[in-house]
């Protein structure tokens, strides 16, 4: 009996011995491999972490502390700084310096992994998350849709959904009751964005409950949820807990109504070629954004039917969403200083001496205080608040070597608070922009766009949205709820993230 254990111990231990030592082969491969970005990343400053687990620990707390903790650690080590996230390490940069070497650059700008959980609804290939290789000819192909010309056509379009939005706010507020205000501005935008992408109008003003409205609302707190929540991240346990099956319900709901919508568009488009200028009878209807992917994929030519789609999901979630956390933030910053908000009302009262008008170009170039109010709200609140890089080759930052592979994040929100470029860093103080306050600055110091050749291709429509949005007369002045400021999560939705409770008062 003894002696046939013995045998069977000796059965097991051959191949456990086997596997054991392939096992250990394979790590020292892994050790061997990583040993040079291992040391040449622990030369960084940064707080101590576990084996293992790095600081992994450290992050997984509530966002809303996330953006403090990110301030102070930048405090503690400067504008530069690591975390190892497990075994894969982040440089984290909060100095414009440090920022200009990466953003400015031609060769870094691949996206990070983390914009891989956009893949699902807005494709591989679109502008936003394209990789570096493909994304110079998207980008050039897609810019001249952004021209002056192009764009002064959606002023009436902003006007038009911004009125509706303070009508309803308006109601909601009767009796001087406080008003969650983001639901309000994030419908408005998606109305203002799909009408000028796809030139059809979605009506999520008037029926917020739609199925492609509420699609769009919870794609967008999955997508964050995922970049946040580390262990969603693995595909086996985001599927394993349901999220999976919903999302794909969702994206069945957002592809269907874009395709729908590109159909119905290209048939416009395919009649109006037919038929060309000659068809006087038919109304020309406004050039949407849609229009000049759909020149760019006549014929097969350029751009495939499955990429115009892609391209519009991503115009429609990159143009409603930044835009409506940053109106959001400039709402809530009125309600807290009345003194710039009386400046702002007084600015707009001379511009449009009581009518109701649209805003023309030239009246936007005029709202000089208003435009500071607005980039003194996004340097406290940027509406992206980190931007996620991969490095495509080693580079020298402050005389450290970072390795090729590397992931950055250019940390805006405590960039936009260093205080040798903005003293007094939480102040709210519009005036910070006044030319003759900003003339020193590093022009990387500010940079809610982000910057360099792969910036926001939308901060001037953001801009003309943005500025004809508070109409002259009728317009309804906001104080924030005292007491309860909101907490800054970087991210919006249903959750309450975000959201600014107001007391509205119509204006005499
Ligand atoms: C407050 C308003 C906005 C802010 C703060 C903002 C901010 C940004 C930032 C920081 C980036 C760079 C992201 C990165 O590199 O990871 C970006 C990219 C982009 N934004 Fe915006 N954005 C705004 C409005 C818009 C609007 C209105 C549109 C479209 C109409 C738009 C379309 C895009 C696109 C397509 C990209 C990708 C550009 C590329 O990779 O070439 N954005 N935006």
């Amino acid at each position: 009996m003894a002696g046939k254990m013995r045998a069977d111990d000796g059965r097991w231990w051959v191949p456990g011995s086997v596997t054991l030592s392939l096992l250990a082969l394979l790590m020292l491969v892994w050790y061997w491999r990583r040993r040079r970005m291992v040391r040449l990343i622990n030369k960084l400053p940064g707080p101590p972490g576990l084996p293992l687990l790095g600081n992994a620990l450290d992050v997984n707390i509530d966002i809303v502390d996330l953006f403090p903790l990110g301030c102070l650690v930048t405090r503690e080590f400067g504008p530069m700084f690591k975390v190892w996230l497990g075994t894969t390490p982040l440089v984290v940069i909060s100095g414009a310096k440090q920022a200009e070497v990466i953003l400015s650059s031609q060769k870094h700008i691949q996206k990070s992994h983390q914009y891989g959980f956009f893949h699902p609804w807005l494709g591989t290939t679109g502008l936003f998350v394209a990789n570096a290789e493909t994304w110079p000819q998207r980008r050039k192909l897609l810019t001249p849709a952004f021209h002056l010309k192009v764009l002064e056509q959606f002023l009436e379009v902003f006007h038009r959904q911004s009125v509706k939005m303070v009508q309803k706010l308006g109601e909601a507020a009767e009796g001087g009751k406080l008003v969650d205000v983001f639901p309000f501005i994030t419908n408005c935008t998606l109305d203002a964005i799909c009408e000028t992408t796809m030139g059809c109008s979605i009506n999520a003003q008037d029926d917020p409950e739609s199925e492609y409205v509420e699609a769009v609302h919870r794609m967008q707190q999955l997508i964050q949820q995922r970049m946040l929540i580390v262990w969603l991240q693995l595909d086996v346990v985001f599927k394993a807990l349901g999220y999976g099956k919903q999302q794909e319900s969702l994206l069945k709901t957002l592809h269907s109504f874009t395709r729908a919508i590109v159909k119905k568009r290209r048939k416009l488009f395919e009649e109006q070629r037919r038929y060309g200028a000659d068809n006087t009878a038919r109304k020309k209807p406004r050039l949407a954004f849609l229009d000049l992917l759909l020149e760019y994929s006549a014929d097969g030519a350029v751009l495939s039917e499955e990429s115009v789609r892609e391209e519009v999901d991503l115009f429609v979630f990159a143009g409603h969403d930044t835009t409506a956390v940053a109106i959001n933030w400039f709402l809530y910053l009125m309600g807290r200083h009345p003194e710039a908000q009386a400046k702002v009302h007084e600015e707009l009262d001379s511009i449009f001496k009581g009518s109701d008008r649209a805003a023309t170009v030239e009246d936007l170039r005029s709202m000089r205080y208003t435009e500071n109010c607005i980039k003194e709200a996004l340097r406290l609140f940027p509406s992206v608040p980190y931007i996620g890089r991969v490095l495509k080759e080693d580079v020298t930052i402050d005389g450290y070597l970072i390795p090729k592979d590397t992931t950055i994040f250019i940390f805006n929100y405590a960039l936009h608070r260093d205080a040798s470029e903005f003293p007094d860093p939480e102040k709210f103080d519009p005036d910070r922009f006044l030319p003759e306050n900003s003339a020193n600055r590093h022009p990387f110091s500010y940079i809610p766009f982000s910057a360099g050749p792969r910036n926001c291709i939308g901060s001037d429509p953001f801009k003309r949205e943005f500025s004809s949005r508070p109409p002259a007369s009728g317009a309804w002045g906001g104080g924030g709820k005292r007491g309860d400021d909101p907490s800054f999560r970087g991210g919006v939705g249903e959750t309450g993230w975000d959201s600014v409770w107001a007391r509205l008062s119509k204006r005499m």
